[in-house]
């Protein structure tokens, strides 16, 4: 029913990884929406194998167990969906964008980031964990040069629940699009809030390398870069590297 939601939240000190909580009880049977939320990972881990420095109650650290009844290949737009939650989340404290295809960042520097696992069977998940890290309290010494915090751009402190029930009620909202299978939305949407949009981008696939101006990420989560010379160009979950 419209307006109703399941939520189920646990909350934990110090764990491995929200997302490895995640999927145990995604295996036991838990349901749609249970969010697992720590105030410090040991393991947080980031796409591609990377770690994700976690600090004791500097960040959140949230996964979301999500049991979307869609095809695999959209998942991609989950990610994307929860990526515009954590904006619209924002909006009224810091001006953060996609980096294509699910990076957080401000100005240029990372600030969060979101890592989309599921179990698929049959070309549709069985069950969905969306894992949320974002730069909050940290200090600038406790980043890396290319990640920053609200805390670092702001000049502010944060209270970690504040920005949790902020981020949380726009995932609910952004969350029921997925749903309801709104595709266009969300990625004209993400468009909008598209780091690369209109910038020159030099895409590296696993075959070869594109260059060309990124315009629009469409329906089917596909970044769509207009290649110096060569037409159109969908690319699917490459990295996007900008040109200076
Ligand atoms: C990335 O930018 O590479 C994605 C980072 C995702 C980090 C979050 S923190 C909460 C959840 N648990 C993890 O181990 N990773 C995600």
């Amino acid at each position: 029913m419209e307006g109703t939601t399941y939520l189920k939240i646990i909350k934990f000190n110090r764990v491995t990884s929200t997302n490895d909580i995640a999927h145990r009880l995604a295996e036991k049977g838990a349901r749609e929406i249970t969010v697992v939320w720590a105030k410090g990972q040991t393991k947080g881990r980031g796409r591609r194998g990377r770690k994700w420095n976690s600090p004791y109650s500097k960040g959140l650290y949230v996964s979301f167990v999500f049991r979307p009844q869609a095809e695999a290949r959209k998942l991609n737009l989950l990610g994307m969906a929860i990526a515009l939650a954590v904006i619209y989340a924002l909006r009224d404290i810091i001006p953060v964008k996609i980096k294509w295809p699910n990076d957080i960042l401000c100005g240029k520097k990372k600030i969060g980031g979101i890592l989309v696992e599921s179990k698929v069977s049959l070309h549709h998940p069985d069950y969905v964990i969306v894992g949320l890290g974002l730069n909050i309290n940290n200090l600038l010494k406790e980043l890396p040069a290319s990640a920053t915090s609200i805390f670092i751009e702001t000049k502010r402190k944060y209270s970690l629940d504040k920005i949790f029930n902020l981020i949380l009620k726009e995932v609910i909202i952004w969350y029921r699009h997925f749903k309801k299978k709104d595709y266009t939305e969300i990625a004209q949407r993400a468009s909008e809030n598209l780091d690369t949009l209109g910038k020159k981008v030099v895409v590296y696939t696993e075959k070869k390398v594109i260059k060309g101006t990124a315009y629009k990420i469409g329906k089917d989560a596909r970044l769509y870069v207009r290649s110096d010379g060569n037409g159109v160009k969908r690319i699917f979950a490459s990295s996007v590297v900008h040109l200076r």
